[in-house]
């Protein structure tokens, strides 16, 4: 369980540092400058198979024992890694069987990293032997206060189709079902003489002539998260034995990968840690970081989290990798804080000279210590240093969102009703919606509890499982508002429809049926307008509508035209001693956030946006916009507290002054700046 934080003093600030990429005199200047950046918690190691192990069995560990004495001489802590991620050259060539082979056949070579066949019992021997040398030798070592293992588990192989993955793939199903006949009714084999008589005709759901069977498809999704599960649980177990006390993470890539059921996984680690890198090509890429960010904190069961990387400035890998603007990192940086996470560490230390990554930014750029970038790291360092007592503090959200890993794999498997709707599409769309009303969000599986959240927004559910209706359902008659989004509550596990009147599983929880999904053309939009009082408002959707009945629900938007006109859009159904709303339609972001702000009244929630208190009015310290104006479109508002200490973050990633009040004070976050505000009684400024 995630319970367990790295002996460290203060919030960690740092790297991933890569010594064996430089000569040794470059060490003591390294040592040097890190102090002088306020570092305190480095990742060594993670690629370093190659010169820890030369050839199979043969280890080189002098310099790595140098590397960790002036580090700790130096008080600098260290995450160890083990390097499992990149195996040498020498394995590829002892077992050419272990090579990944994707969904189309091919066999990927080597020379990169990350080649291997999670199944492959050679590379599990391999990644055993080298975990247990690292333990045996570092495991009490005082530098070693966390241990990294592989990196980011299911990228950029998250699925691999060999034989051996195939056979692994068997067996995985043969201690799921036991026998024939409950697989091939859970697939539904009826269906295109699909129906097995022996274990050893199933195959890894390998690219056919048309689709392939989507329960295959779906029970191969959860096999390989487990495949990359079990390489990740053998090192730990490995690491729990021989290093006693130091706690064991690997690096997840919370809202970008799909590949990696992290619910799962989050159980199974004693730090979550995460990995966020901006789209350089959006100009907004805040709400993603923010989104991941609170993803992350709800996999960490909202204790702390860290961010294992994120980029000082420009990365290397996108199609055009643009430069963070002055004081963006320092933006990205408190945001991530503000959201949970009590360190903040970035890819990488130093700029490397050659290898793939040579042109990604670092704490230290290729320019040296006379560079902005240099500068700002330095400035962070001495901030954070100044903001330790945020530690421990956790965040308070309003609100949960639904989030899934099988639903996305399955509501994106072929043939869907339309192509256009994803599933992070819909998620970010009431993500946005909500961040922009002020409102911080926790992710929750659609089986937790929900009972302690006032309004919980389901932004897509394809497949629900009886007992993720029961739980809403559960949850609404307990009191709860539930905002349903369309498209959601549509098949079971395997991906079968459930009998009946669409959204099945979810019809008794909003009190409609959908007699037909209306999906429109490319570009067509459909018009909603507001039916009740004397308020005349109309929206908008693309993309999808549908054609809705009530049964039990009443019609608060309609459809003002498209195929489904003047049929009920939106919907509320009173259940119990809650309400449930539910939204047929790909709203435009206008329409969303107009809906998210009934729901949110209905809720006895208010927004940032009514001008009238903050999104928790149940905090003291309410943040408002200053006399009575409109709230800022671009003001990030977090707050974590911690018994009687409240430590309210405002990001302005707008371009003009943020005029604020909070409780009686008036706060102006200038354009690009950040405040963390401590809040006692009264609120006092840093
Ligand atoms: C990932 C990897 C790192 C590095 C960075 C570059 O997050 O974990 O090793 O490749 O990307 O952005």
């Amino acid at each position: 369980m995630h319970s367990r934080w790295p002996r460290l003093e203060g919030l960690a600030y740092g790297g991933e540092y890569n010594p064996e990429q430089w000569p040794e005199d470059v060490w003591e200047q390294d040592v040097t400058l890190m102090r002088e950046a306020g570092v305190t918690l480095v990742s060594v190691g993670i690629f370093s198979w190659g010169v820890l192990e030369p050839r199979p069995g043969e280890y080189e560990f002098g310099w790595l024992d140098r590397v960790l004495g002036l580090l700790h001489d130096a008080g600098i802590a260290v995450d160890l890694g083990t390097p499992t991620a990149a195996p040498p050259p020498w394995f590829l060539r002892l077992h050419p069987g272990a090579h990944p082979v994707t969904r189309d056949g091919r066999v990927l070579g080597g020379g990169s990293r990350q080649a291997y066949c999670p199944s492959s019992p050679a590379y599990a021997q391999a990644a055993t032997g080298i975990t247990r040398q690292l333990a045996l030798r570092y495991g009490h070592h005082p530098a070693v206060v966390l241990w990294h293992v592989n990196n980011e588990y299911g990228a950029p192989v998250g699925e691999c189709y060999c034989e051996t993955s195939a056979a692994a793939f068997r067996d995985w199903l043969r201690a799921r079902y036991g026998d024939l006949a409950t697989l091939n009714e859970r697939w539904g084999a009826a269906f295109w003489s699909q129906r097995y008589a022996e274990w050893d005709e199933i195959d890894a759901p390998r690219t056919s002539t048309s689709v392939v069977n989507p329960g295959q498809r779906l029970d191969f999704a959860r096999f390989s998260s487990d495949a990359l599960l079990a390489c990740f649980l053998r090192e730990r177990d490995i690491l729990r034995e021989l290093s006693p006390g130091v706690p064991v993470t690997t690096n997840f890539m919370a809202t970008n990968c799909k590949s990696v059921d992290y619910w799962r996984w989050a159980r199974e680690v004693d730090v979550i840690s995460n990995d966020n890198y901006l789209i350089a090509e959006r100009t907004d890429s805040y709400l993603d970081l923010a989104m991941s960010a609170d993803l992350t904190r709800s996999l960490a069961d909202g204790g702390p989290w860290l961010l294992m990387e994120h980029s000082t400035s420009a990365v290397c890998w996108q199609p055009r990798n643009v430069a963070k603007r002055p004081g963006e990192m320092r933006r990205n940086s408190l945001a991530h804080l503000a959201r949970g996470a009590d360190g903040l560490l970035f890819f990488q230390w130093r700029a490397g000279r050659f290898g793939a990554e040579k042109h990604h930014s670092a704490m230290l750029p290729q320019g040296g210590t006379d560079t902005r970038v240099w500068r700002e790291v330095v400035a962070l360092g001495g901030e954070l240093a100044g903001l330790a007592d945020v530690r421990g503090s956790r965040v308070e959200a309003d609100i949960a969102m639904i989030w899934d890993w099988e639903s996305w794999w399955a509501q994106e498997l072929e043939w869907r009703p339309s192509m256009d709707l994803g599933y992070l599409e819909r998620v970010g769309a009431w993500y946005e919606a909500s961040w922009r009303a002020g409102l911080t969000a926790d992710f929750a599986h659609p089986e937790a509890d929900l009972s302690r959240y006032r309004l919980v927004i389901v932004p897509s559910l394809y497949l629900t499982t009886p007992e993720a209706a029961g739980n809403l359902r559960r949850y609404v008659a307990g009191g709860g508002t539930l905002l349903v989004s369309c498209f959601s509550g549509i098949v079971d596990a395997w991906d079968r429809v459930y009998p009946g009147s669409y959204p099945g599983a979810l019809r008794d929880v909003l009190g409609v049926t959908v007699e037909e999904w209306l999906p429109l053309r490319a570009g067509e939009q459909a018009g909603l307008a507001w039916e009740e009082g004397d308020a005349v408002w109309a929206g908008s959707a693309g993309c999808w509508t549908e054609s809705v009945k009530l049964a039990g629900a009443k019609s608060i938007v309609r459809y003002s035209d498209g195929p489904a006109a003047a049929g009920p859009a939106v919907t509320r159904y009173d259940l119990g001693d809650g309400r449930a709303w539910y939204v047929s339609a790909r709203t435009d972001a206008a329409t969303t956030a107009a809906l998210l702000a009934l729901a949110c009244e209905s809720a006895g929630l208010a927004t940032a946006l009514e001008n009238t208190a903050s999104a928790s009015t149940a905090l003291a310290n309410a943040v408002r916009p200053a006399g009575g104006g409109e709230w800022p479109r671009d003001l990030e508002v977090v707050r974590r507290a911690d018994g009687e200490r409240q430590f309210i973050t405002l990001i302005n990633h707008g371009e003009t002054s943020a005029d604020v009040a909070i409780g009686d004070r008036l706060v102006a976050v200038p354009a690009g700046d950040v405040m963390v505000i401590r809040a006692e009684s009264p609120p006092t400024v840093r």
